[in-house]
């Protein structure tokens, strides 16, 4: 049923290894144009095109690049998208008038199944409002897009929790634009030299972040959310003087902690992320965590700031986009 109503020009909501998808006929621009209005997303933001089959890439590249064929065979099915040089048969709507296209395969038994019963290549962002934290989990969907599209295929929640790794392919080196499940050090490990867009690396150390109390809306909870930075003992010390100091107060306070610190905070609604020796667990965590925050009508949110290293890159690029890259 969801492959016919692709078919037929709609639109419909489908889970992957990363996070619910919502899917188009890629080569259909009336039915494009349905998933950014259900989303309110700018109509320049590209969209990523999922295929189920390694060979599907083919007729939508202007060529394959070498390095591209060395990803797929490696990271394919999985969460790893490959933005290359676009065919002409690409509508300029999904590209966001750009002339390269993102391609994933995603790694869900379901996402592939639809994909091949829908018989065309889906374009697809995440299922949420535009602005709003990825949906992970089928009522996050729910919330999210209800009434404002064709079908929705709801299955267990999202395996990973974070949007895949995005690499641009047209530039040398490589960069990554987006970081993911597949990491920094993974991609190295198969291509050499691999770069890392500037907004990545500037925006993952608060005391580098260019515009530090932008609003940004991206993954945004309804409630304010700041990153607080220092040592373990001065994250701690900062949060309860904070909670502390609206002791009292009508706000509504929450906490993002870990399982490792998160009995320390006796005030407000405290939630971890998972254990900070599990990356993969925070990652997987990080959008439905920040719904629940909203669920619990929190207005004031006060998230640990997260190490940096290889694995952590792609959850702590999420939190601090989410704050809008402001730190106490
Ligand atoms: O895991 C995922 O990638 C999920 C699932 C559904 O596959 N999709 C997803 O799509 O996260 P979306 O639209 O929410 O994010 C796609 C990102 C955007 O930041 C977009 O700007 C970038 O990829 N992107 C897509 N095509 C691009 C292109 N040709 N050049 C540069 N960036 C591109
Ligand atoms: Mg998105």
């Amino acid at each position: 049923a969801a492959a016919s109503l692709i078919r037929a020009g709609g639109t419909v909501v489908f889970p992957t290894e990363t996070v619910y998808g919502l899917g188009a006929d890629a080569m259909n621009p009336a039915a494009i144009k349905k998933i950014f209005a259900a989303k309110g997303r700018p109509d320049d933001n590209p969209l990523i095109v999922h295929i189920a089959a390694v060979d599907e890439v083919k007729p939508l590249v202007a060529n394959i690049p070498a390095k591209a064929e060395m990803l797929m065979q490696v990271f394919w099915p999985g969460p790893l998208t490959i933005i290359m040089e676009k065919a002409a048969i690409i509508p300029t709507e999904v590209t966001g008038g750009l002339n390269t296209v993102g391609v994933r395969f995603p790694d869900h038994p379901i996402a592939q199944a639809f994909i091949k019963m829908a018989g065309c290549p889906i374009a697809a962002p995440s299922a949420n409002r535009s602005g709003r934290p990825s949906p992970t989990q089928g009522k996050h969907v729910l919330e999210d897009l209800d009434g404002r599209v064709d079908g929705i295929i709801l299955s267990s929640d999202a395996e990973l929790g974070l949007e895949s790794t995005v690499i641009d392919l047209t530039v040398e080196p490589p960069v990554v634009l987006r970081p993911g499940d597949i990491t920094l050090a993974a991609l190295r490990e198969v291509l050499g030299d691999v770069a890392v867009s500037a907004n990545v690396t500037e925006n993952v150390v608060p005391e580098k972040v260019s515009s530090p109390g932008m609003k940004y809306t991206h993954y945004s909870p309804k409630g304010e959310l700041v990153v607080v930075t220092g040592s373990p003992e001065e994250i701690r010390e900062k949060i309860s003087k904070a909670l502390a100091h609206y002791k009292g107060k009508p706000m509504s306070l929450g906490v993002l902690a870990s399982d490792e610190t998160m009995d320390f905070y006796r005030e407000g609604f405290v939630i971890s992320l998972g254990s900070q020796k599990d990356p993969k667990e925070m990652a997987k965590n990080l959008f439905s965590r920040l719904r629940t925050f909203d669920e619990l009508g929190v207005e004031k949110i006060f998230a640990e700031d997260i190490p940096l290293n290889n694995e952590t890159l792609a959850v702590i690029n999420r939190l601090y986009k989410a704050a809008g890259y402001v730190f106490i």
